[in-house]
């Protein structure tokens, strides 16, 4: 069937593939070079996107509010919670924090993905996505390699969907994280071995059983959902920040980020790419030593080909636990062409990062969110940030399936035997320990 409304081209060579029956047939990667990165091109003209960012907050439904320019052929195939529409807050207590302590105006927004309703974090809209694509080819059998997010996000919208979906995870990954699998009758694969062994043996599952198997970081699908963030922002804000900060794995984000953007760059609707400011967790943090020697070396001819690769790492952030950082010739590249970084954060501050945020708004943040908002720290330190940015933080997931940082996060809790120890309280007298570990004083 000649596919009318999108195909693909090559990343590297150019080739052109008709759309996703050709990409699975041909065994999701270019019949000319191999490359398994491809862009996902649209016959329609994208002047059509000015309508719908034009779109008052209630009549927005999901992600699929964009579906003329989304690799869907048919509106009925369609698997969708209303992902995707999520507010962008704006923190003032970390706008007045960095005025008091480093003198930089900066509006500080918040794109709250833990209110996202398939599984509250940003993976949902690309499994919502990859979902709708697979339900349009009549695949019955899936499976993913996954750290944690991404596997509870293709369970749940796979098995919306009628799909079988095998994920293959660490062992270090949330036994939470398991469970939100296992419920839905998915199989979880767990693996004796950190996330390259769980890719291993998905790749080799996949071939065993041909079994389609998700593409990673740089899948169509998932790269095709997520690129409607850039949309909602210009909906919601009309404007794309100036600064992106997200807790960095593999780095879908700005992949697709910058996807949406070069789809959108004649319209006159963008001005700039935002710089890209990417955080790792400290007990993982690959990709910060590729860039921070390739900086200390001022970027010498293939840098971004040079990458330590970290076995079995240790960290409290098992969401984040990608050692393997395959994706660093892209990532490093899409940083340095926006000005952007790849900097860490101490995970062992992460749980007062989440009482922070708590304190300040009540939203409770998860443990990737809380490198996120972390970086946003750090790169205050560092002198990352100019005054007059405005800066979006990607809240990717909340504490819901982190029960163990949530039980962290206590700090209030008296055991009491009589009424006289019961003295009423002034929540107000905590702020400054909370703030304690993040001010000069
Ligand atoms: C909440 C959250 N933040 C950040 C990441 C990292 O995403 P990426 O692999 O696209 O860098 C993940 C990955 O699972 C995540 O779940
Ligand atoms: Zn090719």
């Amino acid at each position: 069937m000649q596919n009318q409304k999108f195909y693909f081209e090559c990343h590297s060579c150019g080739e052109i593939i008709n759309g996703f029956e050709q990409w699975f047939e041909q065994g999701q990667k270019c019949p000319s070079c191999s490359s398994k990165w491809v862009d996902v091109r649209y016959h329609q003209n994208f002047s059509g996107i000015k309508t719908m960012i034009n779109k008052k907050e209630g009549d927005a439904k999901s992600l699929f509010d964009y579906f003329d320019f989304l690799p869907l052929m048919d509106k009925e195939n369609i698997v969708s919670e209303g992902e995707g529409i999520i507010p962008v807050d704006q923190w003032s207590f970390l706008e007045e924090y960095a005025k008091k302590e480093y003198k930089l105006d900066l509006t500080v927004l918040a794109y709250r993905n833990d209110l996202n309703p398939g599984t509250g974090t940003f993976k949902d809209v690309a499994a919502a996505m990859a979902a709708s694509v697979l339900k349009e080819h009549g695949v019955k059998q899936y499976c993913v390699a996954s750290t944690g997010n991404i596997a509870n996000a293709f369970a749940h919208y796979l098995a919306l969907a009628g799909i079988s979906l095998a994920v293959f995870i660490p062992e270090d990954a949330l036994q939470s994280n398991i469970a939100g699998v296992s419920c839905y009758g998915q199989r979880v694969f767990k693996v004796k071995g950190d996330y390259s062994l769980a890719k291993k043996l998905a790749a080799e599952y996949s071939q065993k059983h041909n079994i389609l198997m998700s593409g990673g970081n740089i899948d169509p699908a998932r790269v095709e959902g997520k690129k409607t963030q850039v949309f909602e922002w210009l909906r919601q804000l009309g404007y794309v920040p100036d600064v992106y900060v997200q807790a960095l794995a593999g780095g879908t984000g700005p992949i697709a980020i910058d996807k949406g953007l070069t789809e959108i760059k004649d319209l006159g609707l963008v001005d700039k790419d935002p710089r890209y400011i990417m955080v790792q967790a400290s007990g993982c943090d690959p990709m910060t030593a590729a860039w921070n020697k390739a900086k200390e070396n001022n970027f010498p001819e293939g840098w971004e080909n040079d990458f330590p690769i970290y076995d079995s790492p240790k960290t409290r952030i098992p969401t984040l636990a990608n050692g393997n950082p395959q994706t660093f010739p892209i990532i490093g590249p899409l940083c340095k062409k926006t000005g952007g970084e790849i900097i860490t954060f101490n995970e062992d501050l992460g749980t007062k990062i989440a009482r922070l945020v708590a304190f300040e708004t009540t939203v409770k943040i998860g443990p990737a969110a809380t490198i996120a908002v972390g970086g946003f720290f750090e790169g205050l330190k560092q002198g990352i940030f100019k005054s007059g940015e405005r800066i979006l933080i990607n809240i990717g997931e909340g504490v819901q399936r982190s029960p163990d940082l949530l039980d962290d996060m206590v700090y209030t809790s008296l055991e009491v035997g009589h009424i006289d120890e019961c003295d009423p309280i002034d929540r107000q007298r905590f702020k400054e320990t909370i703030w304690k570990p993040f001010t000069s004083k």
